[in-house]
């Protein structure tokens, strides 16, 4: 079985011969479904180009903390560091294990490194003297002890033409190994999650149509943190300006409140998890014309009919087991509006937030929400990015699973 990784990696490549196998490493990252940002040592330049590696992983390659070219710019290896779900090295030589080990830090890839929050991994590749060496070994002890996981060497032909020890693991089994090691643990492996997004649109006429200012980038930030986590990820959305940011979510194109509840009921059924989290209209045009209604033409009243609630509909289909999360946007008596949701829609859990509050709800990239569940008091969160939202919504949920 092929591994699905979708996830951020940053990728550090050392100086050693096994570089050459970086080409092939990037493109089986990538495949896989993970964003890849490779990092160099100034050393891994003379075995592998920094061209082949930016074109493979789609992202320039950085090397130097600082951008020679006067600006003053620099690498942010902090940002760096945040921005990966996990650090790889590989190759990991013996010169980089050791100044890991040690704390120095005189290029880009080791102050990524120290400022690593995320799981680090090394997959050594170096000859087998070197990799004998008790300086290697006490160094990858080290750097164990501080919660390094090591994959490899592998066992067979070096460069040097010595057999034994040394050699780096095999591209597709470093992709396993990180597949096994950040998503065979997690609990929403193999979980089907429904996630809808953005606004719809409800013709008056070809031309025309009622919509709402959603931007759906609460929902996607919810389905790519979910892929993150090794999800299977459905995502149907209503016309949105966003492209995913994550590999692995399955994505459908919606209209109409109507296409959406058509696409929504198909996949409900399957999904483990369902986060309504689409600003769906609640009225329609009960007669869109045919043709553009013309400026001289009488349009004085819009007949309007309800839309179906989707998210009833999913809530009374409920399979056993399954999550169901609404969201409701109040602009007053916010707690006890979206309990009265919370009930009549049969959901457990609404994300609540109001208009109210400066630099949350439509537009915005961030939010401030409150989350309301059956039983327990409301959980009020900071304002903060949709994305860190997302998390904290899916550490919810995983409670839950
Ligand atoms: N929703 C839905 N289908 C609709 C309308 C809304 O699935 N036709 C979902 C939204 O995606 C959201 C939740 O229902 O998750 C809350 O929507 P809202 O329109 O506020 O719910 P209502 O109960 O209809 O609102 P109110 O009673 O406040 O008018």
């Amino acid at each position: 079985m092929s591994a699905a990784l979708p996830r951020r990696i940053l990728l550090g490549v050392t100086g050693g011969i096994a570089a050459y196998k970086s080409a092939l490493l990037v493109r089986a990252l990538v495949k896989a479904g993970a964003e890849v940002q490779v990092v160099m040592t100034p050393a891994a330049h003379d075995f592998v180009t920094p061209l082949t590696l930016s074109t493979l992983s789609g992202r320039p390659v950085l090397t130097d903390l600082f951008v020679r070219d006067g600006s003053g710019r620099w690498n942010d290896h902090v940002h760096l560091a945040r921005w990966a779900d996990a650090l790889l090295v590989a190759p990991a030589s013996a010169n980089t294990l050791a100044k890991m080990a040690h704390g120095q830090c005189d290029n880009l890839l080791l102050a990524c490194f120290l400022s690593a929050t995320c799981p680090v991994f090394v997959a050594p590749a170096m000859d087998l003297e070197m990799w004998r060496d008790p300086a290697t070994g006490h160094n990858l002890a080290a750097l164990k002890e501080r919660g390094v996981r090591t994959i490899g060497p592998a066992h067979g032909e070096l460069a040097s033409g010595l057999v034994g020890e040394g050699r780096m693991t095999e591209p597709d089994e470093l992709v396993h190994a990180l597949q096994e090691a950040l998503i065979g643990a997690s609990p929403w492996a193999g979980r089907t999650v429904l996630v809808t997004a953005g606004p719809t649109q409800e013709p008056i006429d070809p031309v025309r149509y009622i919509g709402n200012r959603s931007s759906g980038r609460m929902g996607f930030a919810i389905a790519e943190e979910a892929a993150r986590r090794g999800a299977r990820v459905h995502l149907v959305t209503g016309p949105v300006q966003l492209t995913a940011a994550a590999a692995g979510i399955a994505r459908t194109d919606v209209g109409t409140a109507a296409e959406m509840a058509e696409a929504c009921k198909a996949i409900a059924p399957q999904a483990d998890v369902v986060v309504m989290s689409a600003a769906v209209a609640d009225f329609r045009p009960a007669a869109p014309a045919a043709r553009k209604v013309k400026k001289g033409e009488p349009l004085d009243t819009l007949q309007l009919e309800p839309t179906e609630d989707i998210l009833a509909w999913i809530g009374a289909h409920r399979r056993p087991g399954q999550i169901i999360v609404g969201f409701a946007l109040e602009t007053n008596d916010g707690v006890a509006h979206a309990r009265g949701k919370l009930q009549r829609k049969g959901l457990d859990l609404v994300v609540m937030n109001t208009l109210e509050d400066a630099g949350a709800g439509f537009g915005h990239p961030t939010n401030r929400v409150t989350f309301i569940a059956p039983d327990t008091d409301p959980h009020p969160l900071p304002l903060m990015s949709k994305s860190d939202v997302a998390r904290a919504l899916l550490d919810r949920l995983e409670a839950l699973l």
